[in-house]
């Protein structure tokens, strides 16, 4: 079951060596937790809401004591959480304050091409563009991000990225933990020099290691002791996060990428990469108030890094809580029989020996179509990594597919859901179905560890 699958997974990590210099003097869990400001509406009506997001240079306090240039929506870093609802338009009026060019992406929709945040389709500076959501899907954990052809590694890295939680009925009637015990956990790492400079080098993850949770430095969370609920986004550029409580406490996932998962599923370890979701319940009440529990990280991103603390739970007093996980959750789409078969490498030079990421190849060219694709067609594609020490994940724009196998073996059900991005470790391969009803036009599928992408592991698909 899923136990022997994971212990794979977690056979494929490589070992944790020695340990990093302590980052940016920052001690952990100094500074408490903070949750995103909800983005509101400036207007409603009966169908659509209406909001308003200015991408502008700021200075904000991460490390303490410490003012940081960071990029923001709306002066927040991380950006504001959008609270949408299925069925209900969402327009946004997305203005662009900075000098280069920006192009807002909503990670995980499935929008018409115009509101989709292309690479090419950019806000230049100064200017202001307006996407449109439909919102016609169900419940997910879904996040707004940079896009911009070239700029998307650096902007994303700087702060451009921000929640955008998808609810709708069907999820409200689970009686899932609700409100101030829903809580976003947007995750990251980050290098600061000795200024509390944000430094970013592109593919330099071995020294990005401050880790950030909601923009602050190893919090820590007063936690009740009841259940919670926690959205979690890896928006990071490149580090892959194999998580876990620090008493190997249960985990109960709810969600992936795009939507609630069929059951529950209990679970030790979560692993994430780049762009993934992960929706989750921890009982805190089996735990006794001043209980400590870490949030810890099983892999790291280079030789030199260690397994390393992400936040700690400070286990308060007991707390009513008549929030419930039903056995369950919501119920996947069919899968249709697949008519075509396509195939998918993914492959960059080498460290030292250049600095190009390609598919099948190629690296990106926004002037040509890799795939073509007729609407309505249900696809299989394998998709590997043929990289011989570096780790790809693949995220494709408009569409959430299935994960059908990952070398061979049917993957575990945390994977089977609804999914827009896969992890793919070195020398793995993964079989996933595609069903393409929704829009037409061009949309890119890349790899999402977005140093990548910038170096061109990106491609385009139309459906026509
Ligand atoms: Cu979240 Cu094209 O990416
Ligand atoms: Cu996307
Ligand atoms: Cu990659």
């Amino acid at each position: 079951g899923s136990a022997g699958a994971l212990a794979e997974t977690l056979a494929a990590v490589p070992p944790a060596r020695a340990a990093t210099p302590a980052a940016a003097g920052v001690a952990q869990f100094s500074v408490p937790l903070t949750v995103p400001p909800r983005l509101r509406p400036y207007r409603s009506t009966a169908t659509t809401d209406y909001y308003a997001v200015t991408a502008s240079r700021v200075f904000r306090e991460i490390l303490p004591g410490t003012r940081t240039e960071v990029l923001a929506y709306n002066g927040s870093f991380p950006g504001p959480t959008v609270r949408a609802r299925s069925g209900r338009r969402a327009v946004v009026r997305q203005t662009n304050a900075l000098d280069t060019p920006v192009s807002v992406h909503l990670h995980g929709g499935a929008n018409p091409m115009e509101s989709d945040g292309g690479a090419m389709d950019t806000i230049a500076p100064g200017a202001t563009k307006t996407y449109v959501y439909d919102n016609r899907q169900p419940a997910a954990t879904l996040w707004t991000h940079d896009h911009a052809h070239h700029m998307e590694a650096e902007h994303v890295y700087r702060g451009l990225s921000g929640l955008y939680l998808l609810g709708d009925r069907d999820e409200d009637a689970l009686g899932l933990p609700s409100g101030e015990f829903d809580v976003p956990l947007m995750v990251r790492d980050a290098r600061f020099d000795d200024q509390g400079a944000m430094v970013y080098a592109m593919g330099d993850a071995e020294n990005r290691s401050t880790i950030l949770v909601n923009g602050r430095p190893w919090p820590r969370m007063r936690v009740k002791a009841r259940k919670y609920r926690f959205r979690m986004v890896n928006s990071a550029n490149l580090r892959v996060f194999v998580l876990c409580l620090s008493d190997g406490g249960e985990i109960v996932q709810i969600g992936a990428d795009g939507g609630l998962l069929e059951a529950p599923v209990s679970t030790q370890v979560l692993v994430l990469s780049p762009g993934e979701r992960a929706d989750f319940v921890i009982d805190f009440s089996r735990y006794a108030p001043g209980t400590q529990l870490l949030l810890q990280n099983l892999i790291g991103p280079g030789p030199t890094d260690q397994v390393g603390s992400v936040m700690r739970f400070d286990v308060g007093d007991p707390a009513p809580d008549r929030s419930t996980v039903p056995a369950t959750l919501a119920a996947y789409p069919a899968l249709p029989e697949p008519t075509v078969e396509r195939s998918f490498t993914l492959r960059m030079d080498e460290p030292g020996t250049g600095h190009m990421a390609y598919i099948n190849e190629k690296t990106f060219d926004p002037d040509r179509i890799d795939t073509t694709i007729a609407w309505g067609t249900t696809e299989v594609w394998t998709v590997t990594n043929t990289s011989e020490t570096i780790p790809h994940n693949f995220h494709t724009h408009l569409v959430q597919f299935r994960i059908l196998e990952r070398d061979g073996q049917p993957v575990p059900p945390a994977e089977a859901g609804r999914k827009d991005t896969v992890f793919l470790f070195p020398g793995q391969s993964v079989r996933l179905q595609l069903t393409f009803d929704s829009h037409r036009g061009v949309f890119p599928y890349h790899c999402h560890m977005i140093d990548h992408s910038a170096m061109g592991m990106m491609a385009q698909m139309e459906i026509v």
